[in-house]
């Protein structure tokens, strides 16, 4: 299923109005950075619309989808559930609306803590994700500006936000998060 209108249909069902607008928010800036930095908009504007689809689900279900997919819960999924709306919606889609684009499912997949090596479109959706127009937190025009000009750095910037979050909440840091920013580190200095 890749009809805009019927996404945004079925995302009304599972979604508050607030993740709708955010989700909305989300494919603007997708595309607007798939167009500067040579990214196929069409893939942009789908993996967008459909990153935050598992959002919702409760942890209880949630854990239970995560072993009917063989999704591996570490102990920092374990500890927080809905980090793994990601990759737990990337195999609703698949199975629900057909979506089998690998690059699409990876950039739902890994928008919550990234990974390692991530593709162009996973990096897009990782930082429209933090400077869509509804975001509003300290730093967030920076990260914007930077968002549509230096992609690498505009990750770098988003790792800083989320890691220091997460510190500052005394809550676990995802392995991913840090080996994604150590790759990235590593792009930057090539
Ligand atoms: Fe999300
Ligand atoms: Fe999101």
């Amino acid at each position: 299923m890749t009809d805009r209108r019927l996404i945004i249909s079925e995302l009304e069902l599972v979604l508050k109005k607030s993740r709708v607008i955010h989700t909305l928010g989300v494919e603007e800036m997708a595309i607007r950075m798939a167009g500067i930095f040579g990214e196929d908009r069409d893939k942009a504007s789908l993996a967008a619309l459909f990153h935050d689809y598992a959002k919702y689900i409760n942890d209880v279900d949630m854990l239970k989808l995560a072993e009917h997919y063989g999704i591996y819960v570490d102990d920092v999924y374990a500890d927080a559930p809905n980090l793994m709306h990601g990759p737990v919606g990337a195999k609703l889609i698949q199975e629900k609306f057909g979506i089998n684009d690998s690059d699409v499912l990876n950039a739902i997949t890994y928008h919550t803590v990234g990974r390692a090596g991530m593709s162009l479109l996973e990096k897009i959706i990782y930082v429209a994700d933090m400077t869509e127009k509804n975001r509003d937190f300290p730093g967030v025009q920076e990260l914007r500006e930077k968002a549509t000009e230096n992609i690498d750095e505009a990750m770098i910037l988003c790792l800083e936000q989320t890691i220091a979050y997460t510190l500052k909440r005394r809550k676990k840091i995802h392995i991913n998060s840090i080996q994604t920013y150590n790759s990235i580190i590593e792009n930057i200095r090539r």
